[in-house]
């Protein structure tokens, strides 16, 4: 039985004391969730604090990108090491932002995810076709060759323990959730191709999450298909109240 993953990603949202202010409601809010995993994902700089106060919580705190050096000279970057001893226990990779505005591919990506590992923390790996992909009928194609990039090189232990996410480049951040059909089907796909990459008790023990445009009002919805196992959300994670909502869906 996979446990229901319920990630937010702030991206670029609150500074240090707006952190704060949401996850002291999210501890007392969320307080005895046990059935369903809650991690929040604030930017680098808040990560800290953040986690300093959900110490001894069941909220986890991950980070939204590192980089896969240990250290050194690599001006600006974060090593997973770093997050690690700042509260980490997640890290976001490849989101399709990064692919975008920052020129991330699947081979870099790959690297970051060995480093995540290797410094004992958990990647959530996102892949997700453009409108024009799907438009043109090629998802399979592109969610392949993302996933086959980004899992590369890895045991079948390894791959287990990991998350990836689903998430369609067209709805997020556009109100535009895909369809508990369209979901289901991407994710059964990409459980597919995991099994074929590796096996099927790996297929079946890696989470896979649906992010884009999840709210309260399709959060069920969703999470009730069989191969969706969580969401990662964006918008709707930066409010205690609505966060709150997806992380206690009514489970069917
Ligand atoms: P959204 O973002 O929920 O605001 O659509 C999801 C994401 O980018 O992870």
């Amino acid at each position: 039985m996979r446990k229901t993953i319920i990630a937010g990603n702030w991206k670029m949202n609150k500074n240090i004391a707006e952190a704060l202010e949401l996850v002291k409601d999210l501890k007392i809010k969320l307080e005895g969730v046990a059935d369903t995993e809650v991690v929040v994902c604030p930017p680098f700089l808040a990560v800290n604090a953040v986690s300093q106060l959900l110490k001894g919580s069941n909220i986890k705190v991950g980070a939204q990108n590192c980089y896969f050096e240990k250290k050194g000279a690599f001006t600006g970057e974060v090593s997973p090491a770093m997050l690690k001893e700042a509260g980490c226990a997640y890290v976001i990779l490849g989101h399709s932002e990064r692919r975008q505005y920052f020129k991330e591919t699947n081979d870099f990506i790959n690297k970051k995810v060995k480093a995540v590992l290797a410094e004992g923390l958990l990647p959530i790996i996102c892949a997700g076709e453009t409108l024009e992909e799907r438009e043109k009928n090629i998802w399979k194609e592109v969610i392949k060759t993302q996933i086959t990039g980004c899992l590369a090189g890895f045991t079948k232990e390894e791959v287990s323990k990991m998350v990836l996410a689903y998430e369609p480049v067209w709805a997020i951040g556009t109100g535009k959730v895909a369809s508990k059909e369209q979901a289901q089907e991407v994710h059964k796909f990409i459980r597919d191709l995991v099994e074929k990459l590796y096996d099927k008790p790996v297929a079946e023990a890696l989470r896979i999450q649906y992010g884009g445009s999840v709210k309260p009002d399709n959060v069920s919805i969703l999470m009730n298909e069989p191969d969706i196992d969580g969401a990662l959300v964006g918008g709707a994670a930066l409010e205690a109240d609505s966060f709150v909502k997806l992380v206690k869906f009514e489970k069917k």
